[in-house]
C-alpha cells in the first residue's frame, strides 16, 4: 500500500530487461536475413585455412541491418573457427573516425597492443599491425563501417594499402575486410585496382525490410525484453506496417519501445494497438499530399478532427461530427447526413489518416468511436486543408 507508486521505478509492468533496446545490443540471430547471411558466408569460403583472407562490401539504406549483420557475422565466424583460427574483430565507424590515422588508431586499439607511436607513416603502422597479428597467430576481421566518410575525405588510399597488407610477404592471410556503406555509388569512387581486389561478386546489397520482416524484428525485441504475453500480434503488426514506409528496422524498434513506455506510464501490463504512435522525431508516415485526393467533405471531416487533435490525444465520433458541422458552417457547405459522415470517417481510416477504436460504453446513437491520428501531425494536415479552402 504505502509506496505503490514507486512500483513504476523498478521492473516495469511490461519491460523485464532494457538491454535489447540499447543501440549496441546484437540480437542472437538476425530476423529475415537468411539468404543474405548465406551469401555473405559464401564470400568467406575457406576461412578456416590460415593464409586465406576475404573481402566483402555491404550496401543498403539506413536501418537495413548493415551494421548488425557485420557484428552478427563476425561473432558467428569467430565462434565457428574457435580452436582452428583465431579471429580478432575490429569495427571502425568511419563517420566517427574519418581520417586514416584515426582509423589506424582504432585498429591498433582493438589489437590491444597500446597506442600507435607517433611519427610513423600509415604504411609503417600497417606493417606493425601485420607483425602483431602474425606474432599472435591471429587474423583480423576489419569492418570499415560508413566507409564513404573516409573515402570522401581521404580517397581510397588506406583501403588500397590494407588490401595489399600481405603483398610481397611470405605469410599471407593477415586481414579480411568488410566495407559498409549506405551509398552503392561509393564503389564508383574506387580505382579499378581496388575494385578488382575487392572482387565484383563480393557485393551484398541489402533491401529495405517489408512489413512482415519489421514485425518479426519487433517481435524478437519484445520476446527478449518483455514479459510473455504483454505485446500482442496486432500491436506488432501495426509496428510493422508503420515502419514499412521506410523499411528501417530502427524505427520498428523505437516504435515498440515508445509503445511500451506509454503502456507502463498508464500503469498497464499490456501494450495496446493504440500505444503505437509514430515517432515525433521522424517524418510522418503519411504524406500530407495524401489529403489532396480526398473529396471535399472528407476534407471537411478531417479538418474538424485535426483541429481537436492538435490539442487532444483523441476525439469521440460525436465530437468529430459536431466539429464537422462547424467547419461546414465556416466554409459555407451543407453538412452531409449522419450516414455519409460515417462513410467519410471509414474512408479516412482506410487511407491511414485516422485510427478509430470502439468505446466500451455506447452512448446515444449506438456506436461511439474514439478517433486518433497516429501516422501524422494534425497541424500539418489542418493548414493544408485550410489553405485549399481559403
Ligand atoms: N535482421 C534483423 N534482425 C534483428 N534486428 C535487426 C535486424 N536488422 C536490423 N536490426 C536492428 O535494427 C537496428 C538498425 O540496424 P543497423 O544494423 O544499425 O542498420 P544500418 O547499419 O543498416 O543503418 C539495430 O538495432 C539492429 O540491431
Ligand atoms: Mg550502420
Amino acid at each position: 500500500m504505502m509506496a505503490d507508486y514507486l512500483d513504476r521505478i523498478g521492473a516495469g509492468k511490461v519491460l523485464l530487461d532494457r538491454a535489447p533496446f540499447s543501440f549496441d545490443w546484437t540480437p542472437p540471430a538476425l530476423v529475415g536475413r537468411d539468404t543474405e547471411l548465406r551469401e555473405l558466408a559464401s564470400m568467406f569460403t575457406g576461412m578456416e585455412s590460415h593464409g586465406v583472407s576475404s573481402r566483402a562490401v555491404i550496401t543498403g539504406p539506413v536501418g537495413s541491418g548493415k551494421t548488425v549483420m557485420t557484428r552478427r557475422f563476425g561473432e558467428d565466424l569467430q565462434r565457428m573457427l574457435d580452436g582452428r583460427r583465431k579471429i580478432i574483430l575490429a569495427h571502425v565507424n568511419c563517420r566517427n573516425h574519418p581520417s586514416t590515422s584515426q582509423v589506424l588508431q582504432q585498429i591498433v586499439l582493438s589489437l590491444d597492443s597500446g597506442h600507435p607511436e607517433r611519427g610513423f607513416s600509415s604504411g609503417e603502422i600497417i606493417q606493425s599491425i601485420r607483425r602483431n597479428l602474425n606474432a599472435h597467430d591471429s587474423h583480423l576481421l576489419l569492418v570499415l563501417d560508413e566507409v564513404d566518410a573516409l573515402i570522401r575525405r581521404e580517397k581510397s588510399d588506406l583501403i588500397y594499402k590494407l588490401l595489399r597488407i600481405d603483398e610481397g610477404r611470405d605469410q599471407q592471410g593477415s586481414l579480411s575486410l568488410m566495407l559498409v556503406s549506405q551509398d552503392v555509388s561509393m564503389l564508383k569512387l574506387f580505382e579499378a585496382a581496388i575494385i578488382s581486389r575487392l572482387g565484383e561478386s563480393n557485393i551484398l546489397n541489402l533491401q529495405p525490410y517489408d512489413a512482415p520482416a519489421l514485425m518479426g524484428i519487433a517481435r524478437q525485441r519484445y520476446e527478449e525484453a518483455c514479459k510473455p504475453g504483454s505485446v500482442g500480434d496486432d500491436t506488432l503488426a501495426k509496428i510493422g506496417r508503420f515502419a514499412a514506409d521506410t523499411g528501417d528496422a530502427r524505427l520498428a524498434i523505437e516504435l515498440l519501445e515508445a509503445a511500451i513506455r506509454r503502456a507502463e506510464k498508464a500503469g498497464r501490463g499490456d501494450v495496446l494497438v493504440e500505444d503505437v504512435r509514430p515517432s515525433t522525431l521522424r517524418a510522418a508516415s503519411v504524406e500530407p499530399s495524401q489529403v489532396d485526393n480526398l473529396s471535399k467533405h472528407q476534407k471537411l471531416v478531417l479538418l474538424g478532427i485535426c483541429r481537436r487533435l492538435k490539442k487532444a490525444d483523441e476525439i469521440s465520433s460525436g465530437d468529430a461530427r459536431k466539429l464537422y458541422n462547424l467547419v461546414c458552417e465556416e466554409f459555407e457547405a451543407r453538412p452531409r447526413s449522419y450516414t455519409t459522415f460515417w462513410k467519410h470517417l471509414k474512408a479516412l481510416e482506410t487511407q491511414g489518416l485516422i485510427e478509430t477504436r470502439t468505446a466500451n460504453a455506447s452512448v446515444g446513437r449506438g456506436r461511439t468511436q474514439h478517433i486518433t491520428m497516429t501516422n501524422t501531425a494534425p497541424a500539418v494536415l489542418e493548414s493544408r486543408i485550410e489553405k485549399e479552402f481559403q
